[in-house]
């Protein structure tokens, strides 16, 4: 295991290149603004310590879904301008989530720097509203504030949910979990979950779409298109003209992808004959009948746009910045650190794409070259009493062939699919 401070000593060396720096420092205390981060700070630290010291087990068991492991940390004198002085932290199913870090290909050890080498940020960059969201510094992944039925949720879909990330090789669209914890502070209990960045760590995105395939009440409203990045929806999509311009092999394995995520998501034969044979019936209604609302949330980068913006910034700040010759210094393919990449030169608009694993390119018959940002969002919704209660009432209200947001799974995931298809041609 490197130590953290060769591990700052790398950073250091990297980062005089980099035009925005980040102090480069040792580790020695978590020192975040809010305390309850500091408390994710520790116990990630203290989490990823202890896996460190866990032998990788041949395979998963049914009890190592429902497992967690909880510390109480009480009287912690020794940081306490920073810390909370009582705090508890409770991981759940850590070797599920260390398993799926792996099948993802995120070290432990990257993972731990991205969440702890500084404190992460507030964002509202993704997701709709309610939630908090924030994003490790490093911008590789999003840390969102769930609730205890979420929790519930998670944990009854976490088995399918693991099979099919195995049976895909990682390969997917579905947002890629990779820890969920629980952080009491003052008595008061904050659930959170760590997911990949859909969007890029370093290459901007100027426009955003939250899409459903819905197009009833699904317009940004004033409120929403004053913000600085809005998240716009199905009817701006298509008021707008707006259009993904990608070619037809990256369309084809996109939506191959696609079509793989929405059915798992979905109601299948199979599951409903178990449904009826098994008596864990409810662990199958679960599956049926809750995966849906989820949305995929389109991020678009400009390439010229973005260059334009860096001159501009790189002239308000007058820095000179190293040149980024491009050659020689390239990574071992395998470098088990791939943290450090992030640093490495790259031209405008290119991309790493084991780190944005969701960029996509524009084609050449694009009007301006951009960079895609797509994935499938949200899937924690529930199907339950209080949805189908909207349900009858938005039939009421709209008629029943309108088109509503709140279906029925199936039709959800085909309405869902029929209209991505139809926005990428
Ligand atoms: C992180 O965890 C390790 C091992 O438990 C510990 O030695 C180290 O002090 C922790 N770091 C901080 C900043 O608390
Ligand atoms: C580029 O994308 C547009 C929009 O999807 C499509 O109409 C066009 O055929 C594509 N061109 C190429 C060269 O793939």
């Amino acid at each position: 295991m490197a130590s953290a401070s060769s591990i700052a000593a790398a950073i250091a060396s990297k980062t005089k290149t980099k035009k925005k720096h980040f102090v480069a420092q040792k580790v020695k205390l978590f020192r975040a603004s809010d305390p309850l981060l500091s408390v994710l700070m520790w116990g990630v630290n203290h989490s990823i310590n202890e896996l460190s010291h866990v032998q990788i087990p041949i395979m998963l068991m049914p009890d190592d879904f429902k497992a967690y492991s909880k510390i109480k940390v009480d009287n912690h004198l020794f940081n306490k301008e920073n810390m909370p002085s009582h705090f508890k932290f409770k991981e759940y199913c850590p070797l599920v989530f260390r398993n799926l870090r792996e099948r993802f290909s995120i070290d432990d050890q990257d993972f731990l720097n991205s969440l702890t080498r500084s404190s992460p940020m507030n964002s509202e960059a993704q997701g709709r509203s309610g939630a908090r969201f924030h994003t490790s510094f490093d911008k590789r992944y999003v840390i969102k504030t769930i609730s205890s039925e979420d929790v519930a949720e998670m944990h009854n879909i976490l088995k399918k949910y693991h099979q099919f990330i195995v049976e895909c090789h990682g390969n997917t669209l579905l947002p890629q979990f990779l820890g969920m914890y629980r952080l009491t502070v003052d008595g008061d209990e904050t659930y959170m979950i760590v997911t990949r960045n859909v969007f890029s760590h370093r290459l901007s995105v100027y426009k955003k779409y939250d899409l459903k395939g819905s197009t009833v009440a699904r317009e940004a409203s004033d409120k929403e298109k004053a913000k600085e990045l809005p998240t716009y929806k199905d009817n701006d999509f298509i008021n707008d003209g707006q259009k993904i311009y990608i070619d037809g092999e990256n369309k084809k394995m996109f939506l191959e992808k696609l079509r793989k995520d929405v059915e798992v998501c979905n109601y299948s034969f199979l599951l409903w004959l178990c449904f009826l044979l098994s008596t864990q019936s409810s662990f199958f209604l679960n599956l049926y009948l809750k995966l849906m609302d989820y949305s995929l949330l389109v991020g678009i980068h400009d390439v010229e746009r973005a260059e334009q913006e860096e001159v501009e910034s790189e002239d308000n700040e007058a820095e000179e910045e190293g040149e980024s010759d491009g050659g020689g210094i390239g990574t071992p393919p395998d470098s088990p650190s791939n943290t450090l990449d992030s640093t490495k030169p790259l031209s405008p608009g290119e991309f790493d794409p084991a780190i944005d694993v969701y960029a996509i390119k524009s084609n050449d018959s694009a009007p301006r070259k951009e960079i895609y940002f797509m994935a499938i969002i949200d899937i924690l919704q529930h199907y339950d009493a209080k949805k189908k209660a909207a349900h009858a009432a938005k039939t009421v209200k709209h008629g029943a062939g309108a088109e509503i947001s709140t279906v029925n799974p199936e039709q959800y995931s085909k309405r869902f699919y029929d209209f991505i298809t139809t926005i990428l041609s």
